[in-house]
């Protein structure tokens, strides 16, 4: 999918480090805002019970940047890995949860989430209260 929405574009995919699937460009990305406006967003749809939720991830939360300045998916096949194939789970990576401040209901067992800038953490307090 990430591939597909690459086509006008002029980066070059190729392996990194540690993970397998990463892109160089014409010069070094220096961080994610180099790259991030030559990639959409994902959508993640998460589906419990008879409700479905799309979870939206912007290029920030799915690409990092190595330190040879080539940017690589922070996703990663959870079949590829033994143990996670084992317990049948998926792993939401610290990069996507990047500014994502997630609400659970207790009371409703409810799941939310909201994009936020987590360094104003004072300003969730609204965002919360309009939530719940
Ligand atoms: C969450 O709900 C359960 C019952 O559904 C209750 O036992 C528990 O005390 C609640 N926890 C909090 C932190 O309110």
């Amino acid at each position: 999918q990430v591939r597909g929405t690459l086509s006008e574009s002029s980066l070059v995919e190729v392996k990194g480090r540690a993970l397998p699937l990463c892109w160089k460009g014409k010069r070094p990305f220096r961080s994610v805002n180099d790259v991030k406006n030559q990639f959409k967003a994902l959508s993640l749809k998460i589906t419990h019970a008879s409700s479905t939720s799309n979870l939206d991830i912007p290029p920030q939360n799915y690409l990092i940047v190595e330190e040879d300045g080539k940017t690589c998916l922070a996703i990663r096949d959870a079949s590829s890995d033994p143990v996670m194939k084992e317990l049948n789970f998926i792993l939401i990576g610290a990069v996507t949860m990047q500014d994502l401040f997630v609400i659970y209901n207790n009371e409703s067992k409810q799941l939310g989430w909201v994009r936020a800038q987590c360094d104003k953490a004072q300003e969730l307090e609204s965002v919360i209260d309009s939530r719940l």
